[in-house]
């Protein structure tokens, strides 16, 4: 099984991730736990790009969409469908839904070019997404008790409603894969939450 987590800045994702990955593992499970961008040592670098603020050269928005693509074709190739193959349950932190909601929904990029890129790059879609939705101000106070911010971080609070409102039109066009949990509520209450699907 693919499982992919879902959400805007700061609603708990990699809480609850590290929460299922345990429960599965105690199952006797064979779990692989990953993220994007990233997930390879290839498609870290990518992501490093990608979050890292550069005050000298705005990433155009085009840019950003293809190395998201650059970065989940390697981790696809490398890490997401090897383990599938072998049996293994993937738990992966953001997948395509991420470009939607954020190139698409956020960006204003048009959803043809995400189209063309998932036609083409994306062999495998997740069985199952958690959704993870807060309101925008939690999360962004999360995000900015963590530290520095990343590139995404420092966008604006509208940027963020821009996104969320990416993430509920998904959640209405694929009722049966992307599942909504309030992500308000307590670690352990969201994880409870997350338990009724399994
Ligand atoms: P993370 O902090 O949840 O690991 O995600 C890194 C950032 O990358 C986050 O701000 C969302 C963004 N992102 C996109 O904009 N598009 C994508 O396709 C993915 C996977 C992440």
């Amino acid at each position: 099984m693919f499982i992919s987590f879902e959400g805007t800045e700061g609603v708990g994702k990699t809480t609850l991730i590290r929460k299922i990955y345990d429960h599965f593992i105690a199952q006797g499970q064979d779990v692989v736990l990953t993220r994007e961008p990233g997930g390879t040592p290839m498609a870290e670098q990518i992501r490093a790009l990608l979050l890292s603020v550069n005050h000298e050269e705005k990433m155009c928005n085009d840019t950003e969409l293809l190395l998201m693509y650059a970065a989940r074709a390697q981790h696809l190739s490398q890490v997401i469908l090897p383990a599938l193959e072998a049996g293994k349950t993937v738990l992966c932190d953001r997948f395509t839904d991420a470009s939607f909601a954020y190139q698409c929904a956020g960006r204003g990029l048009s959803e043809d070019k995400l189209l063309l890129l998932n036609a083409n790059f994306v062999s495998r879609m997740p069985d199952f997404t958690f959704w993870l939705d807060a309101p925008i101000e939690i999360g962004m106070n999360r995000a900015r008790a963590r530290g520095e911010l990343d590139r995404f971080e420092q966008e604006k609070v509208t940027f963020f409603e821009k996104v969320r409102a990416g993430y509920e039109t998904l959640s209405v066009r694929h009722p049966e894969r992307v599942k909504r949990l309030d992500a308000s509520q307590s670690p352990e209450q969201v994880f409870e939450q997350a338990l009724t699907y399994f």
